[in-house]
């Protein structure tokens, strides 16, 4: 099934500037950017996002780090898109996640674990309709190798 998932590069990324080599990946698999967003997340927006985590004992950290520099807002399309993508970011330990994901790849660090993923379809519509506007969002198909606007 054709899904869209929301995607970011948090501020570790960005800062790293490892953002060309994680959109690569995302191109080179196949899948399809659809909407970015380079964003300073507030404490709003950030608790919003993370709200099922409010109670964790790692909430207030994990606000500060989303809030600390920019992130990556995207909106990623293509088949099964949801879990294809959790699969490439990997486990959220770093250093659980396996080699040739992104997290097992440039990570080492839960606390500083450098993207995140929807894991469900109703977290993908939540998140995408948080960090978007429907106008901030391009639909397009391929044709011969060429990408046509719908
Ligand atoms: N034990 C922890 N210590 C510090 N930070 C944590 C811990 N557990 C989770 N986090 C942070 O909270 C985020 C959300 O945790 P969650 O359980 O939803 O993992 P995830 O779904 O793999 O990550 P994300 O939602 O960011 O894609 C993690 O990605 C990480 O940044
Ligand atoms: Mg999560």
């Amino acid at each position: 099934m054709i899904q869209k998932s929301f995607v970011m590069m948090k501020p570790d990324a960005v800062a790293r500037r490892l953002m060309g080599k994680i959109l690569s990946r995302f191109e080179e698999k196949g899948l399809q950017i659809i909407g970015v967003k380079l964003m300073q997340i507030d404490e709003e927006l950030a608790k919003t996002h993370y709200g099922e985590h409010a109670d964790k004992p790692f909430f207030d950290d994990l606000v500060k780090y989303i809030t600390s520099s920019p992130s990556l807002a995207m909106v990623i399309k293509g088949e099964d898109a949801i879990s294809t993508i959790r699969k490439m970011v990997g486990a959220t330990n770093p250093l659980e996640a396996d080699l040739g994901t992104i997290r097992g790849d440039y990570a080492m660090d839960t606390g500083r674990n450098i993207i995140h993923a929807s894991d469900s379809p109703e977290s993908a519509e939540r998140e995408i309709s948080l960090f978007f506007d429907e106008d901030e969002i391009c639909e397009y198909s391929i044709v011969d190798n060429v990408w046509i606007y719908e």
